[in-house]
């Protein structure tokens, strides 16, 4: 899928549903996340990866610059602007950026960007202390994530950690996979119902079926893309974030849990 494409369709996500858009738990279906239950599920997020990197033995740096890479509305990026000297939040969709800049709680330390490219020369190298990116890159074409995760590593300040989460490919042929995934999620009829229940949008002749793909890169293709002499994937871990009914309750997956159904894996990377 385009990045054009992409962005039509989380424009009109976020003008239909943006909280479920973004945590797509079949009972806040049709606008009915409360507000605050959306944010502290962004909060309990960050606490649960936080408390994990200390049990990795992982220093954060909270008095340098944060990055939410594919904000949404900002459920992260408020935690982490509540933790962090400096926070940006940066998405393509400007529906997005529109109500995380309205919900932003800490105007002097959290600015939200909006970016219609894979390029982010808005940020220098080696100018960001902590990454953080989930529920992003399962929904861009893996040519484009590629090429962004060569950038945010570049950014990335040396002592820096970069966490991303990412769906498994474990469950067999990407083909497969994908097929499986989505009629799991239902994502195609539900974001239909979604769209409907909204009422017209101005996107929607561009996206008749519209469905949020799915997509998956075997670990051994992201530590190709990633590691270097400098960088290091330091820890990859399984977790429940593709899950339905995820919200931000981030559980660690033991291997005994694999079995049925679809799961995530959390890469933890650092720059020396
Ligand atoms: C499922 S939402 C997750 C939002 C946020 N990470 C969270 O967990 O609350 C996916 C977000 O990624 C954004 N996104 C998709 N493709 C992107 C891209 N190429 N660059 C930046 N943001 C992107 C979408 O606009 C959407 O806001």
């Amino acid at each position: 899928m385009s990045l054009k494409k992409l962005k039509q369709d989380w424009e009109c996500l976020a003008s239909a549903d943006p909280m479920w858009a973004i945590c797509n738990d079949p009972l806040n279906e049709g606008m009915r996340w409360n507000e605050k239950e959306f944010f502290l599920s962004g909060e309990n997020e960050i606490n649960i990866v936080i408390e994990y990197l200390r049990f990795l033995g992982l220093d954060i740096d909270f008095n340098g610059t944060a990055l939410d890479f594919g904000c949404g509305i900002g459920r992260l990026t408020q935690a982490l602007a509540r933790r962090f000297s400096l926070c940006y939040g940066i998405d393509i969709s400007s529906g997005m950026i529109k109500l995380a800049n309205q919900y932003n709680a800490y105007k002097q330390k959290c600015i939200y960007l909006e970016n219609f490219s894979d390029k982010l020369n808005m940020f220098g190298e080696n100018s960001i202390s902590f990454i953080y990116s989930s529920l992003v890159f399962q929904h861009i074409e893996p040519k484009h994530t590629k090429t962004y995760l060569k950038q945010l590593v570049n950014i990335l300040k040396p002592g820096g950690i970069f966490v991303f989460q990412m769906p498994s490919c474990f469950m067999g042929p990407e083909e497969s996979f994908l097929k499986k995934l989505r009629n799991t999620l239902q994502l195609r009829t539900r974001i239909k119902r979604c769209l409907s229940f909204a009422g017209p949008c101005h996107v929607l002749p561009a996206i008749k079926q519209p469905g949020i793909k799915m997509y998956c890169i075997p670990i051994k293709e992201i530590s190709s893309i990633i590691e270097s002499r400098n960088v290091k994937i330091t820890d990859v871990v399984n977790t429940n974030s593709t899950n339905v009914n995820f919200n931000g309750r981030l559980i660690y997956l033991k291997e005994e849990e694999l079995c049925g159904g679809y799961i995530s894996k959390q890469y933890c990377v650092v720059k020396q």
